[in-house]
């Protein structure tokens, strides 16, 4: 089968090429999927999108028209994809729900422990030979009580990482986890209690309408002073602006992101030699207590070579004609 892979970067192509070897016409294309570059995709029957491509309504009927029937997504998340209009066009599309929920989670506590540790700073002291230690204080993770929204796949980890921290432990979901109450003292509680009554809030649940600034001025109003809030989900989840209003009054502590509501217009390119047009991230990166990760939560061995290899099983079903339990069926 014909398959072109879009946003197929240099750290991703290796594990891609290693798993799809000879075994389908693939084309690499290195520029993300958008109206601009759907062209490419003309006489391709499967395409793969990553987390910032546009799978908008226009270009699905573009992708549809040029012949591509099969939508694979190397990630979990498919906030980017029309669903309903790939439904409508006959377009399949599968996903990767579960690469390496590990991943994710261990880059949430390291952006937890570098923000509190103030690592970055006290490298970048020690390179100019400035051992001083005066403003780098930080504070047991011990004892502090962290507010996990979403306890899923990726924050049932985080939840037992932290209750092997000695954290207390709040949760906020739409379903209870048994495991996690019963084994790891996880208390669920509303969403209001848990902002209320966290020293640190972490977000694991997906972007969609309902969730969608969920972090906003009204919430944060509601935190602890000096809240430390972990993003590693998706950039809408909270109200970039609102959140700079909290960290220049200090109600936000510590900001650890991930992921950022207008990072595709940013994130997976060497973008060194423009001139920064985004004005709220320029603003973000003047605090010394912000932390900003370009999207690489995912971003281990395990995970590429999970999603490399789930992404061709869901290619070979539809080729096939076999059940894909990763279809989306919304
Ligand atoms: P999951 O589907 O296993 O867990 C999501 C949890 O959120 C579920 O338990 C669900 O019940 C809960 N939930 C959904 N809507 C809710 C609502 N309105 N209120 C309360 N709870 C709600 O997903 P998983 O694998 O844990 O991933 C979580 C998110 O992490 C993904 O949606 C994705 O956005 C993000 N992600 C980020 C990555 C990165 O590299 N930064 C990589 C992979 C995922």
């Amino acid at each position: 089968m014909k398959v072109a892979i879009y946003s197929a970067h240099k750290f991703e192509k290796i594990y891609l090429e290693n798993i799809f070897k000879e075994a389908h016409e693939v084309k690499y294309i290195a520029s993300p999927l958008t109206v601009e570059t759907v062209s490419l995709a003309q006489g391709y029957e499967a395409i793969s999108i990553f987390v910032n491509d546009d799978a908008s309504a226009p270009v699905l009927q573009i992708l549809s028209k040029a012949g591509v029937k099969f939508l694979a997504l190397r990630s979990a998340g498919y906030n980017h994809v029309d669903i309903a209009e790939a439904k409508r066009l006959n377009i399949k599309v599968a996903r990767v729900p579960e690469y390496s929920p590990y991943a994710v989670a261990e880059h949430t506590i390291a952006l937890m422990l570098a923000l509190n540790r103030k690592l970055i700073r006290a490298h970048n002291r020690v390179m100019e030979q400035n051992f001083s230690l005066d403003g780098l204080v930080g504070f047991d993770m011990h004892g502090k009580t962290v507010g996990i929204i979403g306890t899923g796949k990726i924050g049932s980890v985080v939840a037992k990482i932290m209750n092997g921290f000695g954290c207390n432990i709040l949760a906020h979901d739409k379903f209870e986890n048994t495991e996690l109450k019963n084994k790891y003292d996880v208390l669920y509680t509303d969403c209001e209690t848990l902002c209320r009554e966290s020293d640190i809030i972490t977000l694991h649940i997906p972007f969609t309408p309902e969730t969608k600034y969920l972090i906003d001025k009204n919430s944060i109003s509601k935190m602890k002073r000096g809240i430390m809030l972990i993003n590693t989900s998706r950039g809408a989840l909270v109200n970039t602006k609102e959140v700079i209003e909290a960290l220049k009054t200090g109600q936000i502590g510590h900001l650890g992101m991930d992921v950022y509501e207008e990072e595709a217009a940013l994130f997976f390119e060497d973008r060194s030699e423009e001139i920064l047009q985004d004005d709220v991230i320029a603003r973000l990166m003047t605090f010394n207590n912000v932390l900003i990760t370009s999207h690489q939560a995912f971003l281990t061995d395990t995970a590429l070579k999970n999603i490399a290899e789930t992404t061709l099983r869901n290619i070979e079903c539809f080729e096939n004609g076999k059940t894909c339990e990763n279809l989306l069926t919304i």
